[in-house]
């Protein structure tokens, strides 16, 4: 910990060192000072785990591109890119992604439309029943399961533009820059009728705060950011994920914030059946073609993991059809061979944590809804 904390320190010396040159024209000085800076970030990111390393990795690449072209860099294309950004959320579109598309997870839906969907759709009903309206929610667990499916198939159902961004993008750019270009991202799906918000990777952005300094002021800035704007707005909403939900800092979930947490499992057999029917439909499919087995075959699978699946079990047959000229049925047998080389990319220590975790958090829940 003292180490992250030192290196911290170096790290900031050594950026504010370069940009005092570079302000002064002393590009050779600056170009040092950055190097520098970036293997600093590079010895954290090794000392770091999960989303908050590779943020860290790409932050450390980018300031060292960065020192590499400092000479050639001019105010002006650093506008630029900031511009590009900007000009990216001005192309937010309501996506084309609906709540029929995404498989099983009924619980889920049903608590998210009584949170999210509805209020947006009948705000005269909440008012008349008096209900809370407004807050985030974050979706969490393993990943594949379908969390930005879900967040864009909200967005399509409230008709809403989908703002995305990536924790680790956000904080690989923020070196200065990056507050200003948040709080124009929250200024502009601000003024849309409907917009959502979505931050994936959570976990890297608003990582648990106390052993760096750097990330604990990020964080702050962050959920200044978000106190600024949501809860203002009943038409702009606040989703994020994470496959990390046990690195994500307890003020992120607090009340009119991230303030509901939903857990997003791996899909059940039904919502198995539902994805490789629709995966194989309409393909030329063995007459004996058994779904139900390979429903079974696919216990741990997450959504992501069948869809690979369903893929690559048409390679042999389409290759075949290729060759001969004439339409091969793909078979059981077809996914017998990949399900052989391609296991599940959850494994069950890791499915165990999130089961874990989600277990704690309905305990809490419990226990609260007791006390009451
Ligand atoms: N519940 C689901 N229903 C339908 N498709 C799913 C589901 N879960 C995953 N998928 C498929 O896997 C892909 C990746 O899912 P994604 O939403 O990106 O996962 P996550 O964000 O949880 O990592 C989706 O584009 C979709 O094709
Ligand atoms: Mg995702």
């Amino acid at each position: 910990m003292e180490d992250i904390e030192l290196l911290q320190n170096t790290f900031d010396l050594y950026m504010k060192k370069g940009k005092e040159a570079k302000e002064k024209g002393n590009f050779t000085l600056a170009k040092r000072n950055f190097m520098l800076a970036g293997e600093t970030m590079m010895k954290m990111a090794k000392l770091s785990q999960g989303s908050l390393k590779e943020a860290r990795m790409t932050r450390a690449r980018r300031i060292v591109e960065l020192s590499e072209n400092i000479d050639q860099v001019k105010e002006k294309k650093k506008s630029e890119a900031e511009d590009d950004e900007v000009k990216k959320w001005k192309e937010a579109e309501i996506p084309n992604v609906h709540f029929s598309d995404v498989a099983g997870l009924e619980d889920v839906k049903k608590a998210i439309k009584i949170r999210m969907i509805n209020p947006v759709l009948y705000p005269d009903k909440y008012k008349l029943y008096n209900k809370k309206t407004g807050g985030g929610v974050l979706l969490y667990g393993p990943p594949g399961t379908g969390k930005t499916l879900i967040a864009k198939a909200i967005a399509c159902e409230v008709g809403a533009k989908f703002y995305a961004v990536k924790g680790s993008d956000i904080v690989s750019k923020w070196v200065g820059e990056s507050e200003k270009n948040i709080n124009s991202l929250f200024e502009e799906a601000n003024k849309q009728d409907r917009a959502i918000i979505f931050i994936d990777e959570m976990d890297s952005l608003l990582g648990k705060r106390g052993n760096d300094t750097h990330n604990d002021k990020r964080v702050n800035e962050f959920l200044q950011q978000i106190d600024g704007f949501a809860g203002r707005n009943p038409n702009l909403l606040l989703l994020g994920a994470t496959n990390r939900p046990w690195d994500v800092d307890s003020a992120a979930t607090r009340s009119g914030r991230f303030s509901q947490k939903i857990y997003i499992p791996l899909p059940d057999k039904k919502a198995r059946k539902f994805m490789i029917e629709k995966n194989m439909k309409n393909v030329p499919v063995d007459k004996n073609f058994d779904v139900d087995k390979i429903v079974e075959q696919t216990k741990f699978y997450s959504g992501a993991d069948i869809e690979e699946l369903c893929d690559r079990a048409k390679d042999e047959p389409l290759l075949k059809a290729i060759a001969e000229d004439r339409v091969v049925e793909v078979t059981n047998k077809d996914f017998d061979n990949i399900l052989k080389i391609f296991p599940p990319s959850v494994s069950e220590s890791e499915l165990k944590e999130f089961e874990k975790y989600n277990a704690d958090v309905e305990g809490l829940i419990k226990k609260i809804k007791k006390k009451k």
